[in-house]
């Protein structure tokens, strides 16, 4: 499979929010990230689900939810009825990490657990049959525009260890400082899906440096 590619709206110019949107649908992006962030999780609040409700509206692509809450379960159904499509919860969140997962796919979206930079991929070694996805932070969560942790990548070649050996169809997803120049070692080590931010909205021409993360 060639890598899909993930533009997370945090760094759109909210004023101009349905033009950002309707710029991806003509992108080569493959999905919409949308971090939702709740002042306790992480330092910082971002938007929630009235704005995912309307960003629903005029996405032509599947909406890649990225919680950064705590108690993440007391919003499945609010998200779900929103439109996400991919729904990733933070390990470090979860206290029955099982139980969300599984209740994230009865509700008919694609499961994904994300990791902060210090969380090791071995922790995942029991729970990876049950994601759809799993998200390396390669910042610590909270902000865009941060500096790429270059640890990600020997995590990323663990992670994709992991997954051969668990037989997994699971999906690598890298979240954090992503740009033209480190994507392609990321792919090489094992990224399906990466997420960019200010890389793609701080571009002087978003089409064109969407087309180049999907290149490599
Ligand atoms: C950070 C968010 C990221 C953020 C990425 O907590 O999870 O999705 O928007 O932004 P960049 O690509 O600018 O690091
Ligand atoms: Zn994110």
């Amino acid at each position: 499979m060639t890598h899909l590619v993930s533009p997370s709206l945090l760094s759109v110019d909210f004023c101009n929010l349905a033009a950002g949107v309707q710029m991806l649908n003509a992108s080569q992006a493959d999905w919409l990230h949308l971090d939702v962030m709740d002042g306790v999780f992480v330092p910082n609040i971002s938007f929630g689900q009235p704005i995912i409700k309307q960003i629903k509206k005029i996405a032509t692509k599947p909406l890649d939810v990225h919680l950064m809450i705590v108690e993440p379960d007391r919003y499945f159904e609010d998200f779900k009825s929103c439109g996400a499509d991919i729904l990733s919860v933070h390990y470090e969140a979860c206290t029955h990490l099982h139980r969300s997962l599984s209740k994230i796919r009865e509700l008919g979206m694609r499961s994904g657990v994300v990791l902060n930079p210090h969380t090791p991929v071995s922790l995942l070694e029991d729970i990876i049959p049950m994601c759809d996805v799993v998200m390396l932070m390669s910042v610590n969560p909270g902000f865009g525009g941060q500096k790429f942790i270059e640890n990600t990548y020997e995590k990323t070649s663990k992670l994709k260890e992991l997954i051969l050996k668990k037989n997994s169809q699971c999906l690598i997803e890298i979240d954090g400082g992503v740009n033209t120049e480190n994507c392609k070692r990321l792919v090489e080590c094992g990224a399906d899906v990466l997420v960019a931010g200010s890389a793609v909205f701080a571009s002087s021409d978003p089409l064109a440096t969407i087309a180049q993360l999907k290149q490599e």
